[in-house]
C-alpha cells in the first residue's frame, strides 16, 4: 500500500504503541513466538496474581531472571529512531509500551508510559510504595520505605490486573493524529484496543511488524520487516517528510 504516513502534518501529535517485538532484535524473548515459553510454563500461567498468592518462589525467579537479563541486553536501532523522533519531531511523541524492559529509557525516550509495569520497579503491598528496583527481589525482599519484610512484589501488571496510565493514555490516543504500532501481535487488550480508538478519531494508523497483528485490519498501512530495520527508515521518511 502507498506510503502516506509523511503527509501528517509536520506538528502532528504522534503515538507509538510498542510490544515485545520492538526488544527481539536486542535479545529480549517475545512471549508468543516460539519462545514464547518460560522453563516450560506459559507466561499466562506465571503472570497472575493467583500464580503469586500460589507459588510466589516460582513467579519471583520468573522476573528475578528477567530482571538479571536487562543487565545483558542494550537498546536496539529501533528504540533509538523512537528518542529520535521524539526529540527532533515538532510535534508532542508518546511511546506507550507494553514491555516492561528498560530499553525505551536507556535509549533516551522521557515521553513514556509502562501501561504493564516495569522490571526494574518493585511494589509494597503493606504500604503500597513503589520504588526503583535493581537485583533479585526473592520473596523476602524489605520495603525500602516500611522496612516490612516479605509483602515486596513485581510492580507488573498481571493477567486479571488493570494496566497503569490508562486514562493518560486514552486522553493521547484519542488527540493524535498519528497513531504508530510496533512489535506486538495484538492478542492482549485493552493495548490491541487502542487503534480502534486512533481509527475512530481520524488518525492515521501503521503498523511496523515482524508479520501482521490480530489487529492488522485496523491499520491504513502495514510495513512487515525487522523492526530494528524498518523502525528507522520509517523514522527518517517521518522527520525528511
Ligand atoms: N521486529 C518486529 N516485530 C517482531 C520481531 C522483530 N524482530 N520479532 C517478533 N516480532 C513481532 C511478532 O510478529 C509479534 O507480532 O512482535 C510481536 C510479539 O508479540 P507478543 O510476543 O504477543 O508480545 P506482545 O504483543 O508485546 O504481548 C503483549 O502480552 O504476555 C503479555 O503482558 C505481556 O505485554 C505483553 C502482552
Amino acid at each position: 500500500m502507498e506510503m502516506i504516513a509523511t503527509n501528517v502534518r509536520k506538528d502532528a501529535a504522534i503515538v507509538v504503541l510498542t510490544g515485545a517485538g520492538i526488544s527481539a532484535d536486542s535479545g529480549v524473548a517475545t512471549f508468543r513466538g516460539p519462545d514464547g515459553l518460560w522453563e516450560g510454563h506459559r507466561v499466562e500461567d506465571v503472570a497472575t496474581p493467583e500464580a503469586f498468592a500460589s507459588d510466589p518462589v516460582l513467579v519471583h525467579h520468573f522476573y528475578d531472571q528477567r530482571r538479571a537479563r536487562l543487565l545483558e541486553v542494550a537498546p536496539n536501532a529501533a528504540h533509538f529512531a523512537l528518542a529520535r523522533l521524539e526529540h527532533q519531531w515538532a510535534g508532542s511523541v508518546l511511546v506507550v509500551t507494553q514491555n516492561v524492559d528498560d530499553l525505551h529509557e536507556r535509549s533516551g525516550s522521557a515521553a513514556l508510559v509502562h501501561m504493564h509495569g516495569a522490571l526494574n520497579s518493585g511494589w509494597c503491598l503493606a504500604c503500597n510504595a513503589r520504588f526503583a528496583w535493581s537485583g533479585a527481589m526473592g520473596e523476602g525482599a524489605r520495603c525500602p520505605r516500611c522496612g516490612t519484610v516479605g509483602k515486596v512484589r513485581p510492580d507488573i501488571v498481571w493477567f486479571g490486573e488493570m494496566p497503569y496510565e490508562m486514562e493518560r493514555i486514552d486522553e493521547a490516543v484519542r488527540a493524535c493524529d498519528l497513531f504508530v504500532s510496533i512489535g506486538t501481535s495484538g492478542a492482549v487488550y485493552p493495548a490491541a484496543g487502542l487503534v480502534q480508538t486512533a481509527r475512530y478519531v481520524g488518525a492515521h494508523c501503521v503498523e511496523l511488524n515482524l508479520d501482521p497483528s490480530q489487529g492488522s485490519i485496523f491499520f491504513h498501512e502495514t510495513r512487515l520487516g525487522r523492526a530494528a530495520e524498518i523502525v528507522p527508515a520509517f523514522v527518517d521518511e517521518l522527520l525528511a517528510g
